[in-house]
């Protein structure tokens, strides 16, 4: 097994998340004070470039090259976004994250936003969610208290303001552009891009749209350096990943582990393996829109690499076995998609109806020789035409389970 070094899990379950006391006793809030009296903007971004951070949103974008396009803009008005929405099924890191440690979240949310020169910051929350809505409103107060954020933070000339925003519970909200219009005021699908959110992001200004977990590890880097940070995990995508192991496991939770990790390892080693008596099928990797992989393809290490032929997604690594019925399994898939969709763009609203009614066919064992025709041209449809990738994630379980689990035969 790897090593563990802990970077976001480290004082989960021996702090009180309600009490900022407990937080700034294992040296919380160190890293905005190292930032505010020893660092310009500027650096902090670079050390972030350093450590090699990409986000945990699931694309594994470079995390310091995106702040640094905000930052550089002359903009007078720029924003920061923590996205907070995590819809994807199987997938609660972000909610841990603030369950445990929210005060982390909020410095590191602090020390962005001060770094790309935001003097607003937004906490985009699933609506779904108020226990973490109430643990942050309790958490920032106590921030804003302390004078970590708001007017002159600890008596410097940076300003921020933090407003927690709390969306309808729309999976397509976790899109950044969504996410924007969501704030925004209007309907929550997702805008043409470019022009990118950091060049024209909310209100039409320069904004940098982060990953909760990504930003939980801003505070490490900064107190402890970019350098040291790149030393950990997989050297294309460095760091630590929270990875929530569910499904048929001994152990199934959110484990912190470096990237670079194999699936066998995370199943195996942290998960404790299968119970007894069941027998390893495959394991889907990212949530509801990720791939499976099959007992052949255990030995994959997990990294945010476009050379990693499983994408990471979310972090999600379901764990399935034999007795499983698949086609429930891929009917919650196809409801999930066609509920989802956001109805903008008609390949996948209709695509991902469509994939729907022949997967309910194909659990009734009612699956026509022209529904085994229709479904190859609407996942092709899917992953070639949509607006955007919510599409492509709707067709690649599907595709996967006709290629690796021969659900419609050879
Ligand atoms: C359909 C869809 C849903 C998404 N949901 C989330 C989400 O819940 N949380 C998230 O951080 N990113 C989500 N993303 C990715 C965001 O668009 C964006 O890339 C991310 O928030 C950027 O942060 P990062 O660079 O720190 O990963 C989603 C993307 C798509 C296409
Ligand atoms: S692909 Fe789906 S979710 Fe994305 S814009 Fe089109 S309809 Fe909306």
């Amino acid at each position: 097994m790897q090593n563990s070094t802990k970077i976001i899990t480290q004082h989960w379950n021996d702090i009180n998340p309600l009490k900022i006391e407990d937080y700034l006793n294992v040296g919380g809030y160190k890293a905005l004070h190292r930032f505010v009296k020893k660092m310009s903007p500027r650096q902090a971004i670079e050390e972030i470039k350093k450590s090699g951070l990409c986000g945990r949103g699931g694309a594994g974008y470079p995390t310091g090259q995106k702040l640094e396009m905000v930052g550089v803009s002359g903009a007078t008005e720029k924003y920061f976004i923590c996205n907070l929405d995590e819809s994807e099924p199987g997938t609660y890191k972000d909610r841990m994250l603030v369950d445990y440690d929210p005060h982390l979240l909020i410095e590191g949310v602090i020390i962005v936003a001060l770094s790309v020169g935001a003097y607003k910051a937004y906490i985009y929350i699933n609506g779904n969610y108020k226990k973490q809505k109430d643990i942050l409103e309790i958490a920032l107060a106590q921030a804003r208290e302390k004078n970590f954020w708001g007017a002159g933070i600890l008596g410097s000339e940076y300003d921020l303001e933090i407003e927690i925003f709390s969306g309808a519970g729309a999976y397509i909200c976790g899109e950044e552009t969504a996410l924007i219009n969501s704030i925004e005021g209007n309907r929550g699908e997702p805008k043409l891009r470019p022009p990118y959110p950091t060049d024209a992001g909310l209100f039409g200004k320069p904004t940098a749209v982060n990953n909760a977990e990504t930003i939980a590890n801003i505070p490490w880097i900064i107190s402890q350096g970019g350098e040291k940070y790149a030393k950990i995990g997989a050297a294309c995508s460095p760091g630590t990943k929270l990875y929530i192991l569910g499904g048929t496991v001994k152990n199934p939770g959110v484990v912190e582990a470096p990237t670079g990790i194999t699936i066998r390892e995370l199943i195996y080693d942290f998960g404790g393996g299968l119970p007894e008596g069941k027998d390893f099928w495959f394991a889907q990797i990212g949530g509801a829109s990720g791939k499976l992989v099959v007992e052949n393809e255990l030995d994959i290490p997990l990294t945010f690499s476009r050379d990693c032929p499983i994408p990471l997604g979310s972090g999600a690594v379901l764990v399935v076995d034999k007795s499983v019925d698949i086609h429930d399994l891929i009917l919650s898939w196809t409801g999930f998609f066609r509920r989802e969709s956001c109805g903008k763009c008609v390949p996948c609203r209709e695509g991902t109806f469509r994939l729907d009614e022949i997967a309910g066919r194909l659990k009734d064992g009612k699956i026509s020789d022209r529904d085994k025709q229709a479904v190859y041209d609407i996942l092709w449809t899917l992953n070639n035409t949509t607006f955007c990738p919510l599409g492509k994630f709707a067709a690649t379980a599907f595709s996967d389970a006709i290629s690796k689990l021969k659900i419609l035969g050879d």
